[in-house]
C-alpha cells in the first residue's frame, strides 16, 4: 500500500512529469476503459496468469481483487505500449512513472473503495443488530456476530459478567478417591485439556456451551431456560428453523446475546423411571455427538452441564461416569481438534461427584490400568 501511495505522489510531484491534469483524469478514464473492454483476469494479454499485486492481499472479495489487480497491471502494460517513447528517455519516464502511479492511484482507490464498502456494511449492520427482539433477522445477525472478534462481540452480551477461557483453570489431577483403580493411564496432554468449573454456564466466554433441551428445541426450565433468557429471542427463532432434536443428537446455533459464541444443543434420556441401556446409551450419545458437532464448526473450547440429572432425572452418579467416560475417548481419538473441554457444574453435590471421580478418567499418577491409551 506504501508503495502505491509513493507511486500516486511521485506521479502528482515528478519534476519531470508533464502530464497535465486534464490528461490524469483522461488516462484514468482510458484505464478504466481500456480494462473493460479488453483485460479480463486470467487473459492472454496477462501472460495468461490472473495479475497479482500488493493489493490483492489486502482485498477480501477475490473477484474483485482479481480485477483491480488486472486493473493496475493493464495500466502498467498500456503505459509501455502508448507511450511511445523508451523509458530510457525523461519524457519516456515521466509518462512511464506516471501511468503505473495512474494504475496503482486506480488499484489504490479501488481498495480503498471496497474495504470502506466492507467497513461501511459492518457498520451498518451494527446499528441494525438489537438482540433484545425478535424482529431482527436471525440470519444476517448470525452472520454478522460470528464475522465479529470476541473483543467486538462483547458489546452484544446479554450477561453483565462474562468468564474468559483463560479465567477456567485446567483440571489438576489427584489421586483417585478409595480404592478405586483408574480406568485410563495418565495422560497429562489430555490433563491440560479438561476443566472443572463450579458456576453458570452462561457466562462462559469460550467458544460452545452445551445446553440440555428438550426435543422441541424450544426452550424450558432449568439451564436451557437460563441460556435462551441470556441469549435473547433470536435464539428461539433460529432454533426453530432446525425442527427440533431427537435425543442423543446434537444441533448447533449461534449463542446471539451469550458470551460463548455457538450454542450446542441436545437433548437427554429422561430417566425418572430409572437407568437401562437405552438410557444409558443416549446419554454417552450426548456427549459424543455434542463434541463431534464442536469439532466440526472449529469450536475449540466446549462446556458441559450435568446433561439430564435436573428435570429429566437421570442420577448424578451415574450420570457423571457416562460424561467422564465419552469425554476421555473422545480426547484420545481428537485431542489436535481441542484445547479445553470444561464440566459445568451448579450444584455443589455436582462438584464433589466429579472431584471424586475425575482421577478414575484422568489418573494423577500412572497406574496398572484396564484401558490401554491410544496416544
Ligand atoms: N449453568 C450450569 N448448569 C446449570 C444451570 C446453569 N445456569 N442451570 C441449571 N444447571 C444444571 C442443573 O443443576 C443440572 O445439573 O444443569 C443440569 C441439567 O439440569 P436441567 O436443566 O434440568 O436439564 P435436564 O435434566 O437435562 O432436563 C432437560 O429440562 O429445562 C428443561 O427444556 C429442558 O425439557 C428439558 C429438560
Amino acid at each position: 500500500m506504501a508503495l502505491q501511495m509513493s507511486a500516486l505522489f511521485s506521479y502528482v510531484r515528478a519534476p519531470l512529469c508533464t502530464v497535465p491534469l486534464p490528461r490524469v483524469c483522461a488516462d484514468i478514464q482510458r484505464a478504466g476503459i481500456k480494462f473493460k473492454h479488453i483485460f479480463t483476469p486470467g487473459s492472454p494479454q496477462l501472460g495468461g496468469k490472473p495479475a497479482t499485486s500488493p493489493l490483492r492481499g489486502h482485498i477480501h472479495t477475490a473477484p474483485r481483487a482479481e480485477k483491480f489487480s488486472t486493473t493496475t497491471t493493464a495500466a502498467f502494460r498500456w503505459s509501455r505500449q502508448d507511450s511511445g517513447s523508451s523509458s530510457s528517455s525523461p519524457q519516456g519516464r515521466a509518462g512511464w512513472l506516471g501511468r503505473v502511479a495512474l494504475g496503482a492511484a486506480f488499484g489504490l482507490s479501488a481498495a480503498v473503495v471496497v474495504q470502506s464498502l466492507h467497513t461501511g456494511t459492518l457498520a451498518a449492520m451494527a446499528q441494525k443488530v438489537n438482540l433484545n427482539s425478535a424482529e431482527g433477522d436471525w440470519k444476517e445477525t448470525k452472520d454478522f456476530l460470528l464475522s465479529l472478534s470476541v473483543k467486538d462481540r462483547r458489546q452484544y452480551y446479554r450477561t453483565p459478567k462474562s468468564v474468559p477461557l483463560d479465567n477456567i483453570e485446567v483440571w489438576t489431577p489427584t489421586a483417585a478417591a478409595g480404592s478405586e483403580k483408574s480406568k485410563y493411564p495418565r495422560n497429562e496432554k489430555l490433563d491440560k485439556k479438561i476443566s472443572l468449573y463450579s458456576g453458570d454456564i452462561t457466562q462462559l466466554e469460550i467458544d460452545a456451551i452445551v445446553n440440555a433441551a428438550n426435543n422441541s428445541l424450544l426452550g424450558g426450565g432449568g439451564v436451557d431456560g437460563a441460556i435462551h433468557r441470556t441469549a435473547g429471542p433470536l435464539l428461539k427463532k433460529e432454533c426453530a428453523s432446525l425442527h427440533g432434536c431427537e435425543t442423543g443428537e446434537a444441533k448447533i446455533t449461534c449463542a446471539y446475546g451469550l458470551p460463548a459464541k455457538y450454542v450446542i444443543h441436545t437433548v437427554g434420556p429422561i430417566a425418572q423411571g430409572g437407568v437401562g441401556e437405552v438410557q444409558k446409551k443416549d446419554l454417552r450419545s450426548c456427549y459424543r455427538n455434542s463434541l463431534q458437532t464442536a469439532t466440526a464448526n472449529d469450536a475449540r473450547s466446549v462446556a458441559f452441564p450435568c446433561i439430564s440429572t435436573g428435570i429429566y432425572g437421570y442420577p448424578p452418579e451415574q450420570a457423571v461416569h457416562e460424561a467422564l467416560a465419552i469425554v476421555r475417548e473422545y480426547l484420545e481419538e481428537h485431542h489436535d481438534k481441542l484445547d479445553r473441554v470444561i464440566f459445568c457444574v451448579f450444584m455443589p453435590t455436582d462438584r464433589e461427584l466429579y472431584l471424586q471421580n475425575l482421577p478414575l478418567y484422568f489418573p494423577a499418577a500412572p497406574t496398572e490400568t484396564t484401558v490401554k491409551s491410544k496416544l
